[in-house]
């Protein structure tokens, strides 16, 4: 009796996806064995290296030598299908391995200690760069520390749990900047006078507010050109316009807030004591540097632009904070039109390293980051 006359020849015979799929196996299999090897090969490469260098009294730990592998993987890995960000944490497991090996103790934590923990805190977070970035820098610099996403509601129980699970600092994004400095001992100057925290350092306990958006944005900026006395557009009047334009006016640039809806421009423009324009008038001739802080021109909406190209003009600056897609048609046409770009994830890196250095002490490793965070956008 058979109820389905296949059955049987099914079960017994292998289809042929059962048969590629054993095949499949067998070679990773394989793979992991010659993996395997592989890794214990290097670990006693380092371990050698480790060994010459404690009997000519060198350093063991070479963090320019950690960051120059990590650079270098990224660059082979541009064609494979292996995502940046487990490339990192596979090395950086690696490399963990590595110094133990050599006996080099982790800046933070090791014997069996915890990892210093951080997250960042916004709704919706599921999109954010942040960890990888952080992750590569931890990596990079031996920093024993693990980096979360967290979406989050309610920002005031998100921090009081971050202060009683003795996280050591977290990131704060939309929609939470403005409201988490309530919840928090102190609030830096600058960032209460930008009304917007996007960094918490856990000091010893006490909550510390910073916003390094804006120190961010300058240090992008003068990477490339110089404040002082510049006439600087500020396309936009929105939160992260106001961290940039107070950088630029502690700078001693001569801001002018262009926006779309005028009564949210000249707020800001009134509050910073400078002019206001519609943003349909803006004119390339009226200034050496024009900013957008819009979210025009960003994903999936890439393109659309703040400025039409022909109000381009060569020899502006032209900086966009959008930063995906990374060359946005604003940053397109400027190049087009003669102009000195810079885009946004230079922004978004220099505020990310300056949250490094608040919550370890060391320097960020810039580069790292950038490739981590680049690598990442490249394959969205
Ligand atoms: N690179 C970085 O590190 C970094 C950091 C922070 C933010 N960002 C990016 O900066 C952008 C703005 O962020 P935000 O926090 O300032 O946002 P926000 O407070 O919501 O402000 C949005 C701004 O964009 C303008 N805008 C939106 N749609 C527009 C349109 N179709 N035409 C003209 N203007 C338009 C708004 O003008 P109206 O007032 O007329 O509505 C407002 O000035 C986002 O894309 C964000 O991802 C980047």
């Amino acid at each position: 009796m058979n109820s389905h006359p296949n059955s049987d020849t099914d079960r017994v015979q292998p289809t042929d996806a059962e048969s590629e799929i054993e095949t499949q196996r067998q070679l990773i299999d394989r793979l992991d064995g010659e993996i395997l090897r592989l890794l214990n090969d290097r670990l006693s490469a380092a371990a050698r290296i480790g060994a010459i260098k404690q009997r000519v009294d060198l350093g063991v730990l070479d963090g320019g030598r950690e960051v120059h592998v990590y650079q270098r993987l990224l660059s082979l890995n541009r064609e494979g299908i292996l995502p940046s960000r487990f490339l990192l944490r596979i090395y950086a497991d690696l490399i963990c391995a590595s110094r133990e090996i050599q006996q080099i103790r982790p800046s933070v934590g090791g014997d069996g200690e915890p990892p210093a923990r951080f997250a960042v805190f916004g709704n919706p977070v599921g999109h954010s760069l942040s960890p990888i970035m952080h992750t590569a820098a931890f990596a990079a610099t031996a920093f024993n520390g693990v980096y979360v996403a967290v979406p989050v509601q309610d920002i005031r129980p998100a921090v009081a749990g971050l202060r009683a699970l003795g996280f050591r600092g977290a990131s704060i994004t939309l929609p939470h900047k403005e409201s988490v400095m309530a919840c928090l001992d102190e609030v830096e100057d600058t960032a209460r006078r930008i009304k917007a925290v996007n960094t918490i350092v856990n000091a010893g306990g006490r909550l510390q507010g910073y916003n390094t958006d804006f120190s961010g944005a300058i240090r992008a900026l003068k990477d490339k050109t110089s404040l002082a006395g510049r006439a600087v557009a500020i396309l936009g009047a929105g939160g992260a316009a106001r961290a940039v334009a107070f950088g630029i006016l502690a700078e001693g640039g001569r801001v002018t807030v262009f926006n779309r809806a005028a009564e949210r421009g000249r707020k800001l423009a009134d509050e910073l004591q400078v002019e206001f324009r519609p943003l349909s008038e803006f004119k390339a001739d009226s200034c050496e540097i024009m900013v957008n802080t819009t979210s025009v021109g960003m994903a999936p909406r890439g393109d659309d632009t703040p400025v039409a190209a022909e109000k381009l003009r060569p020899g502006l600056v032209v900086m966009d904070i959008v930063y995906n897609p990374l060359k946005t048609r604003l940053l397109r046409e400027a190049v087009g039109a003669g102009c000195t770009i810079i885009d946004g994830l230079s922004m978004f890196v220099h505020q990310g390293a300056r949250q490094f250095e608040l919550w370890t002490g060391m320097k960020a490793p810039v580069d790292i980051m950038r490739m981590a965070v680049e690598a990442e956008l490249a394959a969205l």
